[in-house]
Parts: structure tokens; C-alpha cells; sequence
């Protein structure tokens, strides 16, 4: 993969929050000369520590995806573009319709029609979200589950979906759709809980406070590490077969919410668990058991994830522990 990178120019915009950053790190290893846009709107996961070692790498850009005069600047010369940047919480969404509408979906029209008018060879890779399916009426869940969102923010992912996938239709633009279920790891956020639970969880555990989980916690998630995102997000990106698709980036396999809050629980050794009834807002919009089926990503661009929920949550707790002043 190293060769398809090396002095590659890439765009990541939303580059300062959680996968963005990771993607940079990457690639930065790998020689490619980055360039990160981002707005570091306040109560999202941008964060300037997110590239430190990389800061005097990279070219970093604080601007905003709505931008259309810079977005035009920016996507000219560039040979891969990773659309990380949105409005990330699905639970505020509902609160915030106009704001998510205006970067969920017009931002990302925005980039693309830069690309359509300044660079139309470009790869443009979106990162959509597990939301988009709404309830879940059959698991593994493939590419083709039916798209019936509950929330604003699925609504307006679909939406954005919808859009790359026309453009590649329409316009010829290498577009690529990635469905993230939920991603956990180092440089997540861990300010609020209203996404990255295992994060927000994480904070509790290492605050020695009770981590509070609606239900009975039975319901299977499927909880993906950054490192393997990272992986899929840059295998994906080079490959021909899967431009103008849609692929599923998750685990593969599922845990109980309860076992994934034991897991922080034993790794932190700190914390307890108390459970409560569901909050009648939350489970309006609560989508079912989950396990995602990865075979179209596997046979189109060999990506299989390798982190175990532990392992993952172990080096995330070390991380944290160390460099928790520029997270709290
Ligand atoms: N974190 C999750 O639980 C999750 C799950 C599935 C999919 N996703 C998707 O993955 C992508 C990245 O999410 P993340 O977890 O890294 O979140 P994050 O909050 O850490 O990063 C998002 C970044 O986008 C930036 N941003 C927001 N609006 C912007 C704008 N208008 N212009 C420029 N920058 C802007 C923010 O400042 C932030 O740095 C998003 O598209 C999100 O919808 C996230």
C-alpha cells in the first residue's frame, strides 16, 4: 500500500477530529503530502493535539466545508480526497435539523461540485454511517439492508450517500460510500457522550464513576478499531473496483453492550455499572441489535478488521491515561 501513497496528494477534510487525524498519521508515514480542512466547530471531536508529531508534516487549513471558494481551492490538485467532516451526533441532530442539513449534506454537495468543476479525476471517499439503515430487520447486515433512518443525521447521511452515488452516475466521479458502525480508539473525543460511547464510557471508568447503560444492555453492537478503519478507509480508496459502491466498515462480529462496558470496567479496574430504564427520546431512535457483514470489502479489497475489543480498549486506556490534559 505504501507505493500507492507515496507523494500521493490527499485532502482530509474534518482531518482534525477522531478518523480523520488517524487517516493523517498514516499517511503521513507512508510519504503522502496531506492536507487537512477543518472548522473545529466546538462541540465536535477537532482537536489540535490530534496531529501532533505530524503538525509541521501536513498543511493544516482551518476553514469550513461550506466554504465553497476554498473548497475549490483546495480539491484542485489533489489525487484522493477523505471526507471525514460533519455534524456527528445523531442524538442532537434532531435538536440542531438545519445546522446538520447544512453540513451533512449541502458541505458535502459543496466538495463535490468543486471536484466536478476543478478536479473531476480525483477519488472522493465518504464517510457515511450505520445510521442511514434505521431499525435493523435482518443481521449480518449487508450493503443492500433496507435505508429506513430514524434520526435527522441518518436522514441527511443518506442524503450525502445519495448524492456521491450520483454524481459517480452522472458525472463520472470516483466516489466511495463507507458505512462506519460504531469506531473506537485513540484521538476519539471524550468530552460528552453524545457519540463514541466506549470513549465516554472510558472517561467514566477512569474517573472511578458509574457508567450507566439503558436497558438490560443486552443489545449486540458491532464496535470497530481505528487502526482497522484506517486500514479499510485506505485499501478502499485505491481500488477501482470500488468506485461508485457502498461498503459496510465494521468488526464483523458483535458483543453485548453490557460485556463491551465489562470490558472497559476490566481494563480500567475502576468504575461500576448501574442500569437504568431507557430515556423515552433515546429509544425512539434505538435501532436494534447490530452485526455488520463485511463480505463485499473482503472480496473487493482484501480488508479484514484484526482488533480484538480488549486489546483496542487497552491501548486506548494507555493513551488516555498519558495524554488525558488535551482530551478532558
Ligand atoms: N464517531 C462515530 O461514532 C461515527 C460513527 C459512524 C460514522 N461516523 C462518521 O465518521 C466521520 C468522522 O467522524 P469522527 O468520529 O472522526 O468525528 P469527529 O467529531 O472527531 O470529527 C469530525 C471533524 O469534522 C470537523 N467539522 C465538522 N463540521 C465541519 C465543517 N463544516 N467544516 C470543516 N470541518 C468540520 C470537526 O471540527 C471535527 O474535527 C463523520 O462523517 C461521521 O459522521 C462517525
Amino acid at each position: 500500500m505504501e507505493n500507492n501513497y507515496s507523494g500521493k496528494k490527499i485532502l482530509i477534510t474534518g482531518g482534525l477530529g477522531f478518523i480523520g487525524s488517524n487517516i493523517a498519521h498514516r499517511l503521513v508515514e507512508m510519504g503522502a503530502e496531506v492536507t487537512i480542512l477543518d472548522a473545529l466547530l466546538p462541540i465536535y471531536g477537532g482537536n489540535k493535539y490530534n496531529i501532533n508529531g505530524i503538525e509541521k508534516k501536513i498543511q493544516l487549513v482551518i476553514g469550513d466545508l461550506r466554504d465553497f471558494r476554498l473548497v475549490e481551492k483546495l480539491v484542485e490538485d489533489k489525487d484522493i480526497i477523505f471526507n471525514l467532516a460533519a455534524q456527528v451526533s445523531y442524538i442532537d441532530s434532531i435538536n440542531i435539523p438545519f445546522e446538520d442539513l447544512d453540513i451533512n449534506c449541502k458541505g458535502h454537495l459543496i466538495v463535490l461540485d468543486a471536484c466536478r468543476h476543478k478536479n473531476p479525476k480525483a477519488i472522493i471517499v465518504f464517510s457515511s454511517s450505520r445510521m442511514v439503515l434505521g431499525k435493523i430487520v435482518k443481521t449480518p447486515v449487508t450493503e443492500k439492508h433496507p435505508t429506513e433512518p430514524l434520526s435527522i443525521y441518518g436522514i441527511h447521511k443518506l442524503t450525502a450517500e445519495k448524492y456521491y452515488l450520483a454524481y459517480n452516475k452522472t458525472y463520472g466521479l470516483k466516489t466511495i460510500v463507507l458505512r462506519i458502525t460504531n469506531p473506537y480508539g485513540l484521538r476519539q473525543q471524550m468530552k460528552h457522550n453524545k457519540y463514541s460511547l466506549i470513549g465516554w464510557f472510558l472517561r467514566q471508568a477512569m474517573e472511578n464513576k458509574t457508567i450507566k447503560i439503558f436497558g438490560d444492555g443486552s443489545q449486540l453492537r458491532d464496535y470497530i478499531y481505528i487502526d482497522d478503519i484506517v486500514e479499510g478507509f485506505l485499501k478502499a480508496a485505491i481500488c477501482d473496483k470500488a468506485i461508485g459502491r457502498i461498503y459496510n466498515i465494521g468488526y464483523g462480529r458483535s458483543v453485548k453492550f453490557s460485556e463491551m462496558a465489562k470490558t472497559v470496567i476490566d481494563v480500567v479496574k475502576k468504575g461500576k455499572i448501574e442500569y437504568i430504564p431507557w430515556p423515552k427520546n433515546y429509544e425512539k431512535i434505538e435501532t436494534g441489535s447490530f452485526e455488520m457483514s463485511l463480505k463485499q470489502a473482503r472480496s473487493d479489497f482484501n480488508w479484514i478488521p484484526k482488533t480484538k475489543l480488549k486489546s483496542g480498549i487497552q491501548d486506548m486506556y494507555e493513551y488516555y491515561k498519558k495524554y488525558k490534559k488535551y482530551y478532558w
